[in-house]
């Protein structure tokens, strides 16, 4: 039987017993901050199980993907160690809210195991929590299991939660013991590889909270999990879960790209940590995740380096990893077709990561070893925590990595040192994305310290309206500022990155400012200055008016963000999520999920697009208190960080936006004016920011950017005359320097006939250069003949200038001389009597020229 048939056989019996069969959620569970990654099928039905949602089927089926490598569920040690545990797995899963219970879920999952798919029954072992005696009931009368094989444990093994807090309760494990030793019970939990649990029946019936209590749920449900390798194994016969069709497509591509064959152990462990972790790699990307430096993404990157680290282990060193997506489509696309969409860019985040990795590897290992041979030199045998942090924060080592490295020199690594110091930089990272929203920070206390005279929670009204009548309903006095709760109000609360409204409240005559507002308990409370201590009085009316230029200043940019995501999530892809933002008055800064730096091209594209659909003159569709799940089903985009109440605010913008919003919005895109990115970078890594200005922030943008073009041309012109006169000042000061080179040829002559010659090879940059170092030399040596030779662009230059008692008295002539000279260069020339220049082809002749310029003068005498 394949696993395709399995995961099928299993789908179909539960949709026989009237199960609705859904979708996997993805294994990044964006709407529970409670979770890292999805770890059990019934995440997606938390709600239902707490009693704060509902569906509209009582069963349900499904093959759930799910990772375990962090927090109450982790295998990530285990995983490559042994033969059946992983980091990525799917769920197999039924569930009842509220329907059936435990004798169903009992008798069901023994006719699935032993008459459909025929498990031997003597093998099989069913354990409950030590005091569910019912469940221990159903199993003797609703299946014919051996009783000697029904077993009680403790809370250990027996209770199942979710994580530190949500929905729990005893459950029964259902365990196979494929030895032949297989009827002694006691190999049951006891982590030996040939008995190992299969299914899991939960019967949820507590929630835990936060303080650790467990509180009675209002509905009994049912949820077991089955782990769908471990049963492809028993089904297929393999003694591991590698060896079922599910791994061994990955297994034979690593064997292939590394040479290495799938047989000793100490090759089959890197084997498989490499086929177990691209699975979680592939579907967490594909989902959203994004190797990086915190939580998720923190997680996400250590896996792809235990990963490419083992790698190494089968030679593998350059990146490998992004190779074996592919083979998973080939595999796994029919059931979860989303890895196929998205296996390109699930690739080239891989690869890039691997490229990184390598990168800093290479230079981790060699301070690594620096670090050994430093520490055993003083007889040290523990890796300090800084060393380790080190290495951690500038070459990307997780510590786990460390670790390994550092057991095979026989060291340890201190790690409540290493994290002490991690623990330093996550809160270093926290303050400094503290932002101060509002103007002032005071604090207001509890309501028990206001005079309160209704206890109803404020309205908000500034959806509609930026200035209310109101009632003044709670009061306190704080130094010369009060406070003042109104029943009802346009005033918006920071929240979902908009911030506070400012503004003033009008009592009779008198004008107040809002310096601040905030929440407690659902009532606005308005920070209001009142120097002059006017009398506020509970029961009191005023009119609340907001700043209107300021708020709606702050609509445009918090409707821009909107189509600043839609318009991201179009051109570089879906898996763009919103990861924070601040929308103010001034500006818009939008954080989203993005494994590369912007082109200048994305942005240009980006910025039009949303210039376009604003230009469209959308109107607002303001949903509000819509179900979540409508909202959901909607089709509605949630920012993955927030938590939602049971009923939400949808803001639409015609096909192109969709968001879940509580903020303020433009009743039309072209309200907006012109959207403008200003900046564009990197806040961690995987994670980028946009800034961008819209309405008059434009205009400010433009007016500034033509202010900085004037300066810089006036700057310009100032350098551009700086540059000029300095030039001027170099060539002067050049060329003294070179004229230097004419008093060395005045220093020494020959002579012909009595005549003096002056000669020799100077450097000039040009014709018009040599002909003034001529006029130079014919000033300073007053009687004689002067003959200078050059080279200038790879031909010779040749000038000659004569006295003038020479020209009278002799008739020399510099022009007949300079022409004599020329030909013994491969050239020609000529001119006046005084100076005469010449040029020549050959600049290899010009010694024996310069040699010969005695008899050439000779000639003429
Ligand atoms: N939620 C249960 C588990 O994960 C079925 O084991």
């Amino acid at each position: 039987m394949t696993s395709s048939e399995i995961r099928q056989q299993f789908l179909d019996f539960f949709k026989s017993k009237e199960h609705r069969i859904v979708p996997s959620s993805p294994v990044v569970p964006f709407d529970d901050p409670t979770l890292l990654f999805t770890n059990a099928g019934m995440n997606q039905f938390k709600d239902v199980f707490l009693g704060t949602g509902t569906r509209e089927y009582r069963r349900a089926a499904d093959t759930q993907k799910c990772i375990r490598v962090s927090g109450k569920h982790n295998d990530l040690e285990e995983v490559g160690h042994d033969t059946y545990h992983h980091t990525f797995f799917e769920m197999l899963g039924n569930w009842s809210f509220g329907d059936y219970y435990k004798a169903e879920a009992i008798e069901w999952a023994w006719e699935l195991l032993t008459e459909v798919w025929k498990l031997p029954k003597e093998r099989l072992y069913a354990t409950v929590y030590r005091t569910d005696d019912e469940a221990l009931e159903f199993w003797k009368t609703k299946t014919d299991i051996n009783p000697k094989h029904i077993l009680r444990f403790d809370e250990k093994d027996n209770f199942w939660e979710m994580g530190e807090t949500g929905p729990c309760g005893p459950c029964s494990e259902i365990h196979i013991n494929l030895s032949d030793d297989y009827d002694n019970p006691k190999y049951v939990n006891a982590g030996v590889p040939e008995c190992i649990e299969i299914w899991n029946l939960v019967f949820i019936q507590y929630n835990r909270d936060e303080e650790g209590k467990l509180h009675e749920l209002p509905a009994k449900h049912v949820d077991t999990g089955m782990g769908f390798e471990r049963v492809c194994a028993v089904l297929q016969k393999k003694s591991s879960n590698y060896d079922t069709d599910v791994f061994t497509p990955l297994i034979d591509a690593v064997a292939k790209m590394s040479g290495v064959k799938y047989d000793k152990e100490e090759n089959k462990i890197p084997m498989r940590v490499i086929a177990d972790h691209i699975r979680t790699l592939t579907f967490a990307i594909a989902d959203g995740a994004v190797p990086g430096n915190d939580g998720r993404g923190y997680v996400l990157r250590r896996i792809l380096r235990r990963a490419a680290r083992y790698g190494r282990k089968l030679n593998l060193n350059k990146p490998f990893l992004f190779e074996l997506v592919k083979v998973l489509v080939v595999t796994m696309s029919s059931v979860f077709p989303e890895i196929k969409e998205k296996q390109s860019y699930v690739e080239r985040v891989i690869k890039a990561e691997e490229e990184s990795f390598n990168a800093t590897l290479d230079r981790g290992i060699e301070l690594f070893e620096d670090l050994i041979k430093g520490l055993k030199e003083s007889n040290a045998n523990v890796i300090p925590g800084e060393d380790a942090f080190m290495l951690y924060d500038t070459y990307g080592f997780p510590v786990d990595l460390t670790n390994v490295m550092a057991k095979e020199q026989g060291f340890t690594v201190d790690e409540a040192g290493f994290n002490d110091l991690m623990e330093e930089q996550r809160k270093r990272a926290r303050e400094a994305s503290k932002e101060k929203f509002a103007s002032v920070n005071i604090s207001v206390g509890d309501l028990n310290s206001f005079e309160l005279i209704e206890p109803v929670n404020s309205e908000f009204s500034g959806y509609d309206e930026l200035k209310s009548d109101s009632k003044i309903i709670g009061h306190k006095k704080d130094n010369s500022t009060d406070l003042i709760i109104l029943d009802k109000t346009p005033f918006y609360v920071e929240a979902g990155g908009q911030i506070d409204d400012l503004g003033k409240l009008i009592a009779g005559n008198t004008s107040l400012n809002v310096i601040d507002v905030t929440k407690i308990e659902n009532k606005t409370v308005h920070v209001i200055e009142n120097e002059n201590e006017n009398r506020i009085i509970p029961g009191m009316e005023v009119l609340a008016l907001v700043d209107e230029k300021r708020r709606w200043d702050i609509m445009r940019n918090h409707s821009a963000t909107h189509f600043l995501d839609a318009a991201l999530r179009k051109i570089l892809g879906t898996h763009v999520h919103q990861a924070g933002s601040y929308v103010g008055p001034d500006r818009l800064r939008f954080d989203f999920t993005h494994f590369a730096k912007l082109s200048d091209s994305e942005l240009r594209d980006i910025e039009a697009l949303v210039n376009e659909q604003l230009r469209l003159n959308i109107p607002l569709q303001h949903h509000r208190n819509v179900p979540f799940d409508v909202a959901k089903k909607m089709g509605a985009l949630m920012f993955f960080g927030d938590k939602y109440g049971d009923f939400v605010n949808v803001v639409q913008f015609g096909d192109f936006s969709m968001e879940f919003c509580g903020g303020t919005h433009v009743k039309n895109s072209s309200q907006i004016g012109l959207f403008k990115i200003i900046s564009e970078s990197s806040i961690a890594s995987g994670v980028r920011r946009i800034e961008a200005v819209t309405g008059e922030g434009v205009e400010h943008f433009i007016l500034s950017q033509i202010n900085n073009l004037k300066q810089s041309e006036e700057r310009i012109a100032l350098l551009l005359d700086e540059k000029k006169k300095l030039e001027k000042d170099i060539s002067e000061f050049k060329l003294k320097e070179k004229l230097g080179q004419i008093d060395s040829v005045v220093s020494k002559s020959t002579e012909v006939n009595g005549i003096k010659i002056y000669k020799a090879k100077v450097n000039a940059d040009n014709m018009d250069e040599l002909k003034y170092f001529g006029d130079e030399l014919r000033n300073k040596i007053k009687h004689g003949i002067g003959v200078l030779f050059t080279e200038v662009e790879g031909k010779v230059g040749i000038v000659c200038v004569v006295s003038d008692d020479l020209i009278k008295e002799k008739k020399l002539s510099a022009g007949k001389i300079v022409g004599e000279l020329a030909k013994l260069v491969g050239g020609g020339g000529g001119g006046r009597p005084h100076l005469a220049t010449a040029g020549g082809k050959d600049i290899s002749q010009i010694p024996s020229a310069l040699g010969e310029v005695e008899q050439v003068v000779g000639k003429f005498i």
